[in-house]
């Protein structure tokens, strides 16, 4: 059995394959055979030593794969041999609010992650597959695809007719589109470039706004919405982006905080919040319940995620310098062989 890790130094470089010796199954546990990874840019930030230089390494890199239960443990009564399954971002963050442990307690750093063949996980660490998925779309769930659901629908309470501000057309941001349509949303998308423009229109996107192109993206924003602001903004650029968010949102909106794409922000005027009684969502993933949620309304609608390429394993330097690259729409994926 072979894992990737992050083996003596941070960057992609230094990523090698190495062989993973076999796991007992805890009475509580269920062990996984992964046949599929997706990389978010957590996942480029932590192989980088970005995301946290004082990770303890080697680690085994990325927090999302799906995969095959190929052992139970003899307490475990949730899943049996055989089922389809994710294991869980946040491995103990079961529902509603977490503490400071369970936001903690991630895979893909500290614990090491899906980049290998085999994994072994709690039960109450673990979630099924929605029935029509197969690995490689699964495996694009458990991070990206539940932050936009927890920032839509766990922390916000999006109702159809409302509006929706996308940055980007990243993995995050793709699956906040998705699910915004699914709610009846109206949905205005920004992006660097006009072709993943297009391609966000054939998905749904009401809206589109290269913002390159018009860098005061806030007001475009307003001019859509009739000089209102957009009930919720999906805020993955962060402080560079944040004066912008502020300026496209409504009087009484949210805005969810969830990356840090566009860097820092020289001076920032937060008066506005303030002042339009704006709510600044932080959002981080989301619990297993949240998980759960998502994935019943995923296979109720027969969404579909946008896997934008997928990689053999032993091409993941490949894979981490192309989602490095940003020519991706929606989700870049690792196939882990049998
Ligand atoms: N808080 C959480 O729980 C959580 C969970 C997941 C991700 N995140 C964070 O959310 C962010 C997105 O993650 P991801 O995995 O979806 O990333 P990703 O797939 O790597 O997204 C990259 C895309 O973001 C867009 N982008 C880059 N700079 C931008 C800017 N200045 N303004 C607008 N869009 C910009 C680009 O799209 P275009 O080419 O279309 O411009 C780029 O292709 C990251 O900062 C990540 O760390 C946070």
């Amino acid at each position: 059995m072979k894992k990737i890790v992050i083996n003596g130094n941070f960057g992609i470089e230094n990523l090698e394959i190495q062989e993973q010796e076999s796991d007992n199954v805890l009475p509580h546990e269920i062990q996984i055979k992964l046949s599929a990874a997706s990389l978010n840019y957590r996942d480029l930030l932590m192989v980088k030593g970005e995301y946290n230089p004082r990770q303890k390494l080697p680690l085994v890199p990325c927090s999302d794969g799906a995969g095959t239960v190929t052992a139970v443990g003899s307490a475990v009564s949730r899943f049996r041999i055989g089922d389809r399954v994710m294991p869980v971002f946040a491995q103990t963050w079961q529902a509603g609010s977490p503490t400071l442990n369970e936001i903690r307690s991630t895979l893909g750093g500290p614990l090491d992650g899906t980049l290998r063949q085999n994994i072994c996980v709690p039960e109450y660490s673990a979630v099924k597959i929605p029935a029509h998925l197969s690995f490689n779309e699964a495996a694009t769930l458990p991070c990206a695809a539940l932050t936009a659901w927890s920032a839509l629908f766990e922390y916000g309470n999006l109702q159809a007719g409302q509006s929706v501000l996308i940055l980007g057309t990243g993995g995050v941001s793709v699956f906040a589109l998705q699910f915004a349509k699914l709610a009846g949303a109206k949905t205005i998308i920004t992006s660097s470039s006009s072709e993943k423009l297009q391609m966000m229109q054939k998905l749904g996107a009401d809206h589109i706004i290269n913002y390159n192109e018009k860098k005061d993206w806030g007001k475009e924003v307003r001019k859509l919405t009739g000089n209102v602001g957009v009930d919720y903004v999906i805020e993955v650029g962060g402080a560079g982006t944040l004066e912008q968010s502020i300026r496209s949102v409504r009087v009484d909106g949210t805005i969810s905080l969830i990356g840090i794409l566009a860097g820092r922000a020289p001076e920032l005027n937060l008066l506005p919040v303030l002042m339009q009684n704006v709510r600044i969502q932080g959002i981080l993933v989301g619990s297993r319940r949240a998980f759960e949620n998502m994935n019943d309304a995923i296979e109720m609608n027969k969404l579909t995620p946008l896997v934008d390429r997928v990689f053999p394993f032993e091409e993941h330097k490949e894979a981490f310098l192309y989602l490095q690259s940003q020519k991706h729409m929606g989700k870049v994926v690792i196939a882990i062989p049998d």
